[in-house]
């Protein structure tokens, strides 16, 4: 190959790496989401979560056991998966990654946990698990998204 010819292999490959980079490629990135089981002692909970074309099926996690998966959102931003959550006799629907709201906030490593409460969502702002869902005071049968909406 001629210099110049090199060159213009270089220009374009230069350009594919800031083309990547400049139009989101981070949004082709897999999503990782983890859900712990943070109820106590000897509590399992079940777990069902789907997306519109994707049903995981009905896990049970132990005390401290995690039940996660991966996948890759839509790029138009519409992914959701929502999950099913019972616990002795509380029961509820949540969303666990909603692309619109989760991307920044959680993409690409979503955690959240299962606690006596409701559901809590890691924070990397507070690095804790903060952003909860739901819970005191309400009906302990129905896991909601909050009264504040903070998970909204
Ligand atoms: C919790 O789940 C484990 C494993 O599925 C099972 O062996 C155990 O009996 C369950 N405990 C309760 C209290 O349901």
């Amino acid at each position: 190959m001629s210099r110049k010819n090199n060159r213009v292999v270089f220009l374009l490959m230069l350009q594919l790496i800031t083309l990547c980079n400049a139009y989101g490629f981070s949004l082709l990135e897999k999503i990782h989401v983890t859900i712990g089981n943070h109820l106590g002692d000897g509590l399992n909970c079940s777990i069902h979560c789907k997306c519109k074309d994707d049903d995981l099926g009905v896990h049970v996690l132990q005390f401290q056991g995690n039940y996660e998966w991966s996948f890759r959102p839509k790029i138009w931003g519409t992914t959701l998966y929502f999950c099913n959550i019972q616990w002795r006799d509380a029961a509820g629907t949540l969303d666990i990654f909603r692309a619109k709201r989760d991307w920044n906030r959680c993409g690409p490593e979503c955690l959240s946990i299962v606690t006596p409460e409701g559901p809590c969502q890691f924070n990397y702002d507070s690095h804790a698990y903060d952003i909860c869902c739901g819970g005191k005071g309400e009906d302990p049968t129905k896991i909601e998204f909050g009264p504040k909406n903070t998970c909204a």
